[in-house]
């Protein structure tokens, strides 16, 4: 019952790494695959710790590698749940890189869809989330990138049962 759902604001968690050479890819600069682990990392803390359960990721949505990071770069990830379905949530993700002068540039940002899990590993349900003013643009998008995602597998779904019969 809806009614008896809690509802609470979600906390941007904020991870700080050192860009080594053994992360670079063949053109020298960050390797994607790792700056996506970290996302996926920090967004699964901010996940875990909205739900207060234990989460797995379900889809990464959205991933825009808009600039390179570059070996030796101090980067800053954050990320925050924008929005929830019943047991999902989508938690916006960011990479930025420390550009000196107390300047970040972002380089990399994408949603990723989490559910959340009972002891049994069922998907259970989340709290609802108290949305905050500076999070109405990143819900909307959010939510449309959920229902999009859903489409998206719903159309898959149907091919691969076509192909079965
Ligand atoms: C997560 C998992 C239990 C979901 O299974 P499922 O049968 O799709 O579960 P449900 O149908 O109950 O869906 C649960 C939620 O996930 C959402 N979901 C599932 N597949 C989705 C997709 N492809 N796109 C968007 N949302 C999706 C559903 O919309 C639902 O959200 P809601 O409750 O907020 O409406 C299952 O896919 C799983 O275990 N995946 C492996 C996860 C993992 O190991 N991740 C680690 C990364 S390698």
């Amino acid at each position: 019952m809806s009614e008896n759902r809690a509802r609470k604001k979600a906390e941007e968690m904020i991870n700080w790494n050192l860009v080594f050479p053994n992360q670079a890819n063949p053109s020298g600069n960050m390797f994607g695959g790792d700056v996506l682990a970290i996302m996926d990392t920090t967004a699964a803390m901010a996940a875990k710790r909205f739900s207060e359960r234990e989460v797995s990721t379900v889809t990464v949505e959205a991933v825009h590698f808009a600039k390179p990071i570059m070996v030796g770069d101090n980067i800053k990830t954050t990320a925050k749940v924008v929005a929830v379905g019943n047991t999902s949530m989508i938690v916006k993700a960011d990479v930025y890189r420390d550009i000196g002068n107390n300047k970040l540039m972002r380089c990399v940002s994408a949603y990723l869809n989490f559910v959340a899990f009972d002891y049994q590993r069922h998907p259970t349900q989340v709290p609802l989330l108290d949305l905050e003013d500076d999070d109405i643009i990143a819900n909307k998008i959010a939510l449309t990138i959920k229902a999009n995602a859903q489409q998206r597998q719903d159309a898959i779904n149907q091919l691969l049962k076509a192909n079965e019969g």
